[in-house]
């Protein structure tokens, strides 16, 4: 039986993949490394220090700031990220998510955050949403990040249920890769061939409902 839904947060219960870009990019410019679209698919769902690490490498940069230096470096992307955050409001919640919930909350299954990243709280208070979710992994508690099944690992314990009793939902190749090590069911929103791994892709949020989380598990545990 399906028991609980693992939720990723950044591209799937709000755009703030979108804010993520833009501090990054902004950071890269002053690294003199360039941030575009096609890059930025390469940070999504992955933790803040991965994603400078990544764009370091991109840069040919990766041996060139201490670990002090690192972090400060995503303190300042992180501050620039929660200023364009913080108008943040209820009306942010993607489309089809809010009903979505509230069907899942009907039929008793048990919703997870398993997000890469450390606002999660904030940001489901910021939606006034954090009441329809039984529980937010903290991605400091797990040893590694997306694409490893970690997070997703934890959050199936989480909700008291087995792997195979989970499905989860991604906007990133790196979560969906991360869903799929973890033996879950994955369901992804956005490029179908960006997300091939997934177990079925949508293109936009206001196609959830449980019908389709329900059918694509089925089908894949057949
Ligand atoms: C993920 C985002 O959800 O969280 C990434 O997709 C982000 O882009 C990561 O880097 C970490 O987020 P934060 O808020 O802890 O910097
Ligand atoms: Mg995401």
């Amino acid at each position: 039986m399906l028991k609980a839904v693992l939720f990723d947060l950044d591209g799937v219960i709000t755009d703030t993949a979108k804010f993520h870009f833009l501090a990054w990019r902004e950071l890269g410019k002053e690294l003199g490394v360039t941030v575009d679209e096609a890059f930025n698919e390469e940070l999504k769902g992955v933790s803040r220090m991965d994603s400078l690490e990544r764009i370091l490498a991109f840069g040919g940069l990766a041996d060139k700031y201490s670990l002090a230096e690192k972090e400060a470096l995503c303190t300042k992307k992180n501050d620039h990220y929660l200023e364009l955050i913080q108008e943040m409001t209820p009306a942010d919640i993607l489309p089809g998510i809010l009903p979505l919930l509230e069907e899942l909350r009907a039929a008793g299954l048990k919703t997870i955050i398993t997000s890469a990243s450390k606002n999660a709280p904030g940001i489901l208070e910021l939606l006034q949403v954090k009441d329809y979710f039984d529980g937010i992994v903290d991605p400091a508690s797990v040893a590694a990040g997306k694409p490893a099944p970690d997070i997703f690992l934890a959050g199936a314990a989480l909700a008291d249920a087995e792997p195979a009793e989970c499905i989860g939902v991604e906007d990133a190749a790196s979560g969906v890769e991360a869903i799929k090590a973890a033996n879950i069911t994955a369901v992804a929103i956005g490029d179908a061939e960006v997300l091939a791994q997934a177990d079925r892709v949508l293109p936009d949020t206001s196609a959830l409902s449980l019908a389709v989380l329900r059918d694509t598990w089925e089908k894949a545990i057949a």
